[in-house]
């Protein structure tokens, strides 16, 4: 059995999209397009929805309304990630002020942790350096990417702090994208590291929407107040 990867530096992805102008563009949507998700602890907003008509999500399936047509962020995601990944799926942005971070969590279900979730994350802006995974002793292990685009394996419980001095944005691809040969391909030759599983899942790790049933539609405590 091959050994899951908890994270993987990515080498071999050139989004040639200015990241200032996909700033410029992320910074330019509405307050309201931002919402405060209590389980996570952050604040998140949605740039491309791929649920099917009537399935949840914060606007219709498609990218976000309010973002340029064919601009920076549309170009990136659709004519470079989108075909690396070797699939669609929602992307979010994740905005984590200087001092404040994400709380302790698993992105998959509790009996999914040990398995192998890749998710992708691409760091637009801030200290790449804040992210840490649970190993078998409940210890936080640091990760410390040497590149801005990473995979983190999404079923091992994990946090974030940033301890920077600027607010980090970091794009993240989730459901309903799917690992794949493509990507699997794309990853296969690069940099990887592992970290031990714990033996149990903490309740505290758990996002609630799971044991309901509501899983992936958006559900949040909190919203339409501006970031800080
Ligand atoms: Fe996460």
């Amino acid at each position: 059995m091959t050994e899951i990867k908890t994270t993987i530096d990515i080498h071999n992805l050139d989004i040639d999209v200015d990241k200032a102008a996909i700033l410029k563009e992320i910074n330019n949507l509405p307050d309201s397009d931002w919402y405060f998700v209590k389980f996570h602890g952050g604040w998140i907003c949605g740039l491309y929805n791929d649920r099917e008509e009537g399935s949840g999500g914060w606007f219709p399936k498609g990218f976000n309304p309010n973002l340029p047509e064919d601009g920076a962020v549309v170009k990136a995601i659709r004519d470079h990630i989108f075909p690396y990944v070797g699939g669609t799926g929602n992307i979010t942005i994740i905005r984590t002020p200087p001092n404040q971070g994400l709380n302790d969590h698993l992105d998959s279900t509790p009996e999914e942790m040990g398995t192998d979730k890749p998710k992708f994350r691409w760091v637009l802006k801030g200290k790449l350096e804040t992210m840490y995974f649970f190993d078998k002793d409940y210890n936080k292990v640091s990760f410390t990417p040497t590149s801005d685009k990473y995979i983190v394996n999404g079923a091992h419980p994990h946090g974030m702090y940033n301890n920077g001095d600027e607010t980090k944005f970091t794009m993240c691809l989730g459901h309903p994208w799917q690992d794949n040969e493509i990507f699997r391909r794309n990853i296969e030759t690069q940099v990887s590291q592992v970290v031990t599983f714990p033996n149990k899942v903490l309740d505290s790790w758990v996002d609630q929407r799971f044991i309901h049933g509501k899983v992936g539609v958006g559900i949040t405590e909190v919203q339409n107040i501006k970031p800080t």
